[in-house]
């Protein structure tokens, strides 16, 4: 059966000592407990291998949080899929909204990047959501279905069966404003059933599907409570060891 999951996504917060402390913070924490979920940091490129190397990997994974749509070469500035599985990190967060629409990434561009996600042995923590005007148009259950169907439905059973999706509507992301348990149960019930369409109930029912936007240790027992909701991306509640070891502990 599918995993639950508790992945941070720290943005583009902390220089590397401070990312350090905090994710030497958040192993210290973790020690002679067992997590009833899977623990992720998604963290700045640059602390990449130094948490790696920090951490205990068999409690805490690590993952950037984009990579590059290209294998390598000359593309000045870029990091590809291969340079972060050679960090020791084993994800990497693929088309959050602050990158489709602040970077322009679009459905084909992160179709490449999870197909080289995959190719060097990084788990995507796929992420789909809709923006205020389409939730209240109706919309959302066609932007999240097109969203799966444009970059991911080109994958292989297999590989499919490898990727984690991350459910984060764009209206609740760093506003406060978090969808309700039942929305988002709704919703994460509806994805679950466009996978089934295509791949079959079985991969369906094996596919982790995470809620982002605005998770806390306030509301995240009622989120996590839901059938559909297998964990959390979260992204303030990620930056210190006291918001974030409460979301892990919501199980
Ligand atoms: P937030 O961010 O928890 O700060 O709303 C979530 C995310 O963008 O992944």
């Amino acid at each position: 059966m599918r995993k639950n999951i508790i992945a941070g996504n720290w943005k583009m917060n902390t220089t590397l000592p401070e990312g350090l402390a905090l994710a030497k913070g958040l192993n210290e924490a973790l020690k002679g407990k067992t997590p009833t979920c899977d623990v992720v940091i998604g963290v700045p490129f640059t602390h990449l291998a130094s948490i790696a190397a920090a951490v205990d990997l068999t409690k805490i994974g690590v993952a950037a949080q984009n990579c590059a749509d290209k294998e390598k070469g000359a593309f000045t500035g870029e990091i590809s899929a291969a340079m972060i599985a050679s960090t020791g990190a084993t994800y990497t967060i693929i088309g959050h909204s602050e990158r489709r629409i602040y970077y322009h990434e679009n459905a084909e561009i992160l179709k490449n990047k999870v197909n080289l996600a995959l190719a060097n042995e990084l788990a995507p923590i796929f992420c789909i959501g809709e923006i205020l005007e389409e939730r209240e148009a109706g919309e959302h259950f066609n932007v999240v279905d097109k969203q799966v169907e444009a970059s991911l439905f080109n994958l292989s059973a297999e590989d499919f069966g490898k990727l984690i999706i991350a459910y984060e509507p764009v209206w609740a992301i760093g506003t406060g404003k978090t969808a309700t348990a039942e929305q988002a149960q709704e919703i994460h019930a509806h994805i679950r059933q466009t996978i089934a369409n295509k791949y079959g109930q079985t991969v369906a029912d094996n596919c982790s599907i995470l809620y982002g936007g605005s998770m806390n240790a306030e509301n995240a027992k009622d989120l996590v409570a839901k059938q559909d909701v297998d964990g959390g991306l979260i992204g303030g509640a990620s930056l210190s060891v006291e918001k974030f070891l409460p979301i892990v502990e919501a199980f």
